[in-house]
């Protein structure tokens, strides 16, 4: 079956045809990237705003680059929650509207839940159950993911996302938006041992995560160096906080495989792109002879390939909305709509 998937949680415009689950046949991304830098961050009125300009045009992309009309589509599926809230109601009245007029089974897909399917796409033999670690820019989890549509949540942040962590210290470091990447750049020439950070651990919540420290960290190292004059380097400050951030995310994800009995992880979220995380956690995996499954690159980010693949198994498992649906700006992984 053909799914028409849409995606508009936070700055990029996505839409995509994917049949059955694994099988992009059109992926379009708009992405706003450009326009948020001059801001250092996305400013969600314009995110929305940009949504609206956006979404038809690049829905008749990607039925075009598909091959197809509205007439070979099965469903429609679109990003409901978590997000900012009104650039995932672009998405969802979008995708209502097309439901309406060309009386298609509408499906809601949790974000998360879809980054974990970007990695159904890459790798056509992953089946569930396996151990997820979601690190994006908003979350950070730790899921065992029992089916494709049943989860149990392990750990999670207790404050900042990891992507919140490096994006911030990226923007100390005066890096420009997106954060992150730039982040990860800047990082690969520098000397993760230059700065002694903090090592945070929550207290009786093994599986939970911590990273304002880490951010405060940051900013106060260089307002201090500011005040005396002295200057810190961008790149052994890059590579001192990611690797702290990686460390932490390793070692818990180790700690709950070896409790919880899980021999397949699987990467996701926008922070699965970072290069040390993939290299720390394939060593990992290596060690202890457990499988790591980590999406390609360009599926790593938002997009709405992820979507169709995960609508694909929610469409299977009964899911559907009627017009009332209403996007959520949060809401957890384990919750139907
Ligand atoms: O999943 P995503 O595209 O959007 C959300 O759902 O939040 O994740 C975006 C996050 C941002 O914090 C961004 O800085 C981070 O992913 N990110 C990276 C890298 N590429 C993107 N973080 C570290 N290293 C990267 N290479
Ligand atoms: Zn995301």
């Amino acid at each position: 079956m053909k799914i028409l998937a849409i995606e508009s949680s936070c700055d990029e415009t996505a839409t995509a045809v994917v049949e059955d689950g694994r099988k992009v046949l059109s992926s379009v991304i708009a992405s706003q990237v450009e326009e948020h830098k001059l801001y250092g961050g996305v400013v969600p009125e314009i995110a929305s705003r940009r949504h609206t300009e956006a979404i038809s045009q690049i829905t008749e992309q990607a039925l075009s680059d598909a091959g197809c009309t509205m007439d070979d589509i099965d469903a429609i599926a679109v990003t409901a929650a978590p997000g900012l809230i009104g650039a995932l109601l672009v998405g969802v009245n979008f995708a209502k509207g097309l439901s309406l007029k060309f009386d298609k089974p509408l499906v809601p897909v949790h974000h998360l839940r879809s980054h974990i399917a970007s990695n159904y796409i890459t790798s056509p033999d992953l089946k569930p159950p396996f151990l997820a670690l979601v690190v994006s820019g908003g979350h950070t989890h730790l899921v065992e993911v029992k089916s494709y549509t049943e989860y149990n949540i392990i750990g999670c942040t207790r404050d900042d996302a990891a992507g919140e962590c490096m994006d911030k210290s990226a923007r100390t470091l005066g890096l420009p938006y997106p954060g992150g990447l730039n982040l990860d750049k800047a990082a690969a020439s520098g000397d993760p041992t230059a700065y002694k950070m903090p090592h945070p651990r929550v207290e009786g919540a093994p599986y939970d995560f911590s990273f304002s420290g880490l951010k405060t960290f940051v900013i106060n190292t260089v307002h201090k160096c500011e005040q005396k004059g002295e200057t810190v380097s961008v790149e052994d400050m890059g590579a001192s906080v990611i690797a702290a951030v990686v460390r932490s995310l390793v070692e818990n994800t180790e700690k709950a495989a070896i409790e919880f009995k899980y021999d397949k992880i699987v990467l996701a979220g926008g922070v699965s792109a970072n290069s040390v995380l993939r290299r720390e956690m394939q060593k990992c995996c290596d060690s202890h002879g457990w499988e790591l499954y980590m999406p390609d690159l360009k599926l790593c980010g938002d997009n709405a390939a992820m979507v169709g693949a995960q609508g694909y198994y929610e469409y299977i498992a009964g899911s559907r909305a009627t017009l009332d649906l209403n996007a959520r700006a949060t809401m957890p992984i384990n919750e139907e709509f």
